[in-house]
């Protein structure tokens, strides 16, 4: 199997607003991820996922989007951007744009002329409905609360919006846009960006009258047709943000004989913390057998004939660390077993910023400090309808948005390295100790546990394309695993608790070299493993 450049690759999330300001506007900017190339040169990343830089009112912070060929002010101009490409490339790091085309802003121009009429040219890239006995023409409703269609009084027509009534959907069916769509792709592919990452494009075939969003007919059609008007022959990465699929649509999308996207996110595991078929604030806790069984599952059923993504987090979801780890007594030690447990896994790892740090999650008090759209929206929604203001914080705290959002720790001065001025989300307080000059100094830090996984990526094929054996499965805190390549055999093992546990891997024979371990640890005799909380490591088999 010939190997492409993304299959041994580690891609870096920047979430531009919090990663680093650069004129004391308070807010990250492109100059600002200029001067930090040679820090992740250092953690030995080979792409960059940029969130949104576009043109945008900022309704939903970039994913709601303007003007697709500028950037916005707040984050410097389209020579920045171009110098960015240009200084990344230099140190063997590509910029992989956001490509956010289910919607567009209600700011940008196709829908303030659609706005004007029935009969206006750009009335049909979006998607509108007469009223229903006086009301919305069905039942969607937005994933950012209430119904997915909103009323435009001048002309007495609902318009669809699956996100913010501010993110009117585009009407894919309509081949004018699916054209000018493309035309944006390649004027960014010819810059010589590294690929896209394509937001919520499972929806992008939706089948509005039927209420059908993810997974219409269509679908695969169109990213057929995108990959041959734009991606075919190109050098490129792209990565789908699909949270509807399974096994078998991944496949479809990632086999390369069907020449559609090198692979996509898949949302499996973090879905595991919600009730079936409710919201994602309907919070269940995490069944760690369960959750061993949908990763391992992805880790056998898409082979030769598809390929993986790796993440616990991003911009969207908590912060691993404090989610799924330990962010006080064991902070180092978990940031480092998740980080253990994701890179030795078969796929793509993406790491968000300041998770090779072990960042933790943000922790408001009321309301007020919330900057979220989903958040907010959720939190109005559910205190009319009777819940306590307690719980909704305690569901903001656990799962919103804004919690791996703060700026990004470079040092321990007052506003961490991140700006002069007042930043737009506030610095966590535990930037004194957390934080990226503390983690290059210290030999043990978190950081440099990520910088050796990198590297062993690059190294050893038995990562990116050996087998996949899950041990102990019915263990409820050990995620133990076996990879196997070409006659070589290497063990991984994580113990996710802050109780430490005794486990014989026997069956898996003798133990070799040491690879990578959280606590220094040595050897390890297979027969009598006593791991320590959070323990992790991995090691080479006889
Ligand atoms: C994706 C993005 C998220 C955004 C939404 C609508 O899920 O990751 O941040 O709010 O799409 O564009
Ligand atoms: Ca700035």
């Amino acid at each position: 199997m010939m190997m492409k450049w993304w299959q041994n690759a580690v891609v870096y999330q920047i979430y531009p607003r919090s990663f680093q300001d650069s004129n004391g506007d308070g807010i990250g900017d492109i100059q600002g991820i200029i001067s930090r190339l040679d820090y992740l040169q250092e953690l030995g990343i080979d792409a960059v996922w940029l969130s949104p830089v576009y043109a945008s009112p900022n309704d939903d912070n970039g994913y709601d989007i303007s003007n697709y060929q500028a950037i916005h002010p707040d984050y410097g101009t389209m020579a920045d951007m171009d110098e960015l490409i240009e200084k990344a490339r230099d140190r063997n790091i590509r910029i992989v744009m956001d490509l956010v085309v289910n919607h567009t802003s209600d700011e940008h121009q196709w829908f303030i002329e659609a706005k004007k009429g029935k009969d206006s040219p750009y009335r049909d890239y979006y998607i509108w409905r007469d009223p229903v006995a006086g009301g919305v023409p069905n039942n969607l409703t937005s994933a950012f609360s209430g119904s997915a269609w909103t009323l435009d009084e001048n002309s007495g027509q609902y318009y669809l919006h699956l996100f913010s009534s501010k993110q009117p959907d585009l009407n894919w069916e309509n081949e004018q846009v699916r054209r000018e769509v493309y035309d944006m792709m390649n004027f960014w592919l010819d810059k010589g960006i590294g690929g896209f990452r394509m937001d919520v494009i499972d929806l992008i075939g939706k089948v509005p009258d039927k209420e059908i969003t993810a997974d219409g007919p269509k679908l695969h059609d169109y990213i057929q047709e995108m990959h041959q008007e734009t991606l075919k022959g190109r050098d490129v990465m792209t990565v789908g943000e699909t949270w509807s699929a399974t096994p078998e649509t991944a496949r479809l999308y990632s086999h390369p004989d069907r020449e559609e996207l090198s692979m996509i996110f898949q949302f499996e595991h973090i879905l595991l913390e919600e009730e079936p078929d409710k919201s994602k604030w309907d919070i269940k806790d995490l069944d760690l057998v369960e959750w061993k069984k949908v990763l391992t599952k992805w880790q056998v059923e898409l082979t030769a004939d598809g390929w993986n993504s790796l993440f616990w987090n991003n911009h969207d979801t908590p912060r691993v660390v404090s989610r799924w780890g330990n962010d006080t007594t064991y902070r180092k030690e978990s940031a480092k077993l998740f980080a253990i447990l994701l890179h030795h896994m078969r796929g793509t790892p993406y790491i968000f910023q300041g998770e090779e740090i072990g960042m933790t999650n943000r922790v408001i008090q009321s309301v007020d400090e919330v900057d979220d759209i989903e958040s907010r929206n959720m939190y109005y929604e559910r205190l009319e309808k009777g819940y306590s203001e307690e719980e909704l914080l305690h569901l903001i705290n656990v799962r919103g948005r804004d919690n791996a959002r703060t700026p990004i720790q470079w040092d321990d001065s007052k506003h961490a390295g991140f700006t002069e001025e007042t930043p737009w989300l506030p610095v966590q307080p535990n930037h004194v100790e957390v934080n990226v000059k503390q983690a290059l100094e210290d030999k043990e830090s978190v950081f440099y546990t990520y910088q050796k996984l990198i590297r062993l990526r690059k190294e050893n094929p038995i990562l990116v394309r050996g087998d996949f054996k899950l041990l102990l499965p019915a263990h409820p805190t050990v995620f133990a695993y076996e990879r196997q390549f070409e006659g070589e055999r290497w063990l991984v093992c994580g113990n996710i608790s802050s109780e430490p546990q005794e486990i014989s891997l026997s069956e898996s024979g003798e133990a070799d070299v040491m690879i990578v371990s959280n606590y220094s640890r040595a050897a390890v005799d297979l027969k009598a493993i006593q791991l320590k909380p959070y323990e992790a490591f991995s090691i080479k088999l006889k």
